[in-house]
């Protein structure tokens, strides 16, 4: 033990200097040669694994917890059980892109939907747009359906439904699909040997190995790219990847890791952070020093650029890592949104909806009418400039006496289903409306908003410019 962990030093202090050396001739260099060598120069051994037996101790530790802990999951069952590589593949891809962004347990549901209507990249080729989104409707981040439905058109129209079978071609030929995504499948579907790092890989990596630097930073990221290829098992890659992303989120989670459950526990740098310092502050209790050894530190850590720049905080213990720079506030946005409602043939409402543009948020999707709001025009101007864009849409002149305020759109769909959900746990029936007791009462049937709680249709609006023509 004590050989190696000289051997470590020995390394680490190499790394040091290794460091120093760049910082003092990069001053004159460009910016982009400068982070160049910020990522490229290799961390100290403290955040790497550079015994061969540890790593294959972690594999075995880590794979035999899975085997025995892992969830049953809809697209863990199709990778171990579907033959056909072209389906498997299309399979996980699926699974993957649901789970960007997505909880596990949201997505089942939406997954095993999704698959049974559409069990092949053929199948979602020949899907609309249309049914995508109504698929999608509820998982949010509605560019993740639209570029799936992209990808297996693109399979099936220039690579003859054949899904790409390597990491880098997946990368290369499919919308949506980033380093992770194209590791994850390579190694579910496909066996291919490499690490897969999503924000789970990333807690988990950086408490190991305590990387407390910005997690971000494209050091810290090349560097944890490293580590899982270092670490992914070569006989069980796939296996391997899931059970990082299952640790994380079953045991090293965010908030409250459960490091007596975890099966890494001995190779954990925070973990044994922890642990000394606690010993620490009880001998200091007891009135004694302690005889332990000092902890294992990063030899570099001055200039070390995987090492955290603010001070070890004791009361998070392991969750002092990772670290993220503090977010952005986010923006806000405020629009003026017109909902017109007319009668249709049958005596149901129908209402007026535009499609978004292309790119962009909710690209593609319906949506009321609206107008991004400015902060320093006038309520008048901006309901005239709304009047202007709806007259534009029908064909025809739209005042704005005929505009009736009815709130805030946001909180009334949120007020309608709060309300639909309460009365449906007291198991009594709705009004009409279905609002009751809201501090604002909705002044009439235009409140209702959404097409499924009206009993309403909504029509695309060439649909209903047809229907305003024949009118006419
Ligand atoms: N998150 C991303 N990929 C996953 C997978 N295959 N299993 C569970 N969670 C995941």
């Amino acid at each position: 033990m004590m050989s190696r962990l000289r051997s470590a030093m020995r390394q680490s202090k190499r790394g040091g200097v290794e460091v120093i050396e760049s910082a003092k001739t990069t001053r004159k260099r460009t910016k982009t040669a400068v982070k160049e060598e910020e990522t490229t120069a290799s961390p100290s051994s403290y955040h790497t694994f550079t015994d061969p037996a540890a790593v294959v101790l972690l594999r075995s530790e880590l794979l035999t917890w899975y085997d025995r802990e892992q969830r049953e999951l809809p697209w863990r069952t199709l990778a171990v059980t579907e033959p056909d590589l072209n389906i498997r593949t299309y399979a996980v891809w699926v699974s993957e892109i649901m789970l960007q962004q997505t909880q596990v347990a949201t997505v089942i549901d939406y997954y095993n939907k999704w698959m049974k209507r559409w069990p092949t990249v053929q199948d979602l080729s020949a899907a609309t747009l249309e049914e995508v989104n109504q698929m999608w409707a509820g998982l949010g981040y509605y560019s993740r359906g639209r570029r799936l439905h992209e990808g297996a058109q693109k399979v099936v129209t220039e690579l003859k439904g054949q899904m790409p079978l390597t990491v880098d071609s997946l990368l290369k030929e499919l919308p949506g699909v980033g380093r992770y995504t194209a590791a994850a499948v390579g190694s579910i579907a496909l066996g291919q040997v490499t690490g897969a790092v999503d924000g789970n890989v990333i807690r988990g990596l950086c408490r190991l190995r305590a990387i407390g630097a910005d997690s971000t930073s494209p050091a810290v990221t090349e560097a944890l790219w490293d580590l899982a290829n270092t670490l992914v098992d070569p006989d069980r890659p796939g296996d391997f990847n899931q059970a990082m992303m299952e640790l994380g989120a079953r045991v090293c989670t965010p908030k409250g890791a459960v490091c007596s459950q975890c099966p890494v526990q001995s190779h954990c740098h925070s973990y044994r952070k922890v642990q000394q310092n606690s010993k620490k502050l009880l001998g200091k209790l007891g009135g004694k020093t302690s005889s332990l050894p000092d902890i294992e530190e990063c030899v570099i850590s001055g200039t070390c650029r995987l090492c955290p720049s603010e001070p070890w905080d004791n009361a998070l213990g392991v969750h002092n890592f990772p670290r993220k720079p503090a977010k952005k506030a986010p923006r806000v946005e405020r629009t003026l949104t017109c909902v017109v409602i007319r009668r249709g043939d049958e005596g149901e409402d129908e209402y007026l909806l535009k499609q978004r543009p292309d790119k962009g948020l909710l690209a593609g999707l319906w949506e009321f009418p609206s107008l991004l709001l400015e902060e320093e025009s006038s309520e008048m101007k901006q309901k005239r400039a709304l009047c202007a864009v709806i007259s534009r849409m029908l064909g025809t002149s739209v005042t704005e006496t005929l505009l009736q305020h009815i709130g805030d759109i946001v909180k009334l769909y949120d007020s309608v289903e709060s309300q639909k959900e309460q009365t449906s746990k007291n198991g009594k029936k709705q009004n009409a409306t279905g609002v009751k007791n809201n501090k604002k009462p909705l002044p009439s049937k235009k409140a209702k908003l959404g097409a499924e709680s009206s009993g309403g249709r909504q029509l695309s609006l060439s649909c209903f410019f047809k229907a305003v023509k024949e009118e006419s």
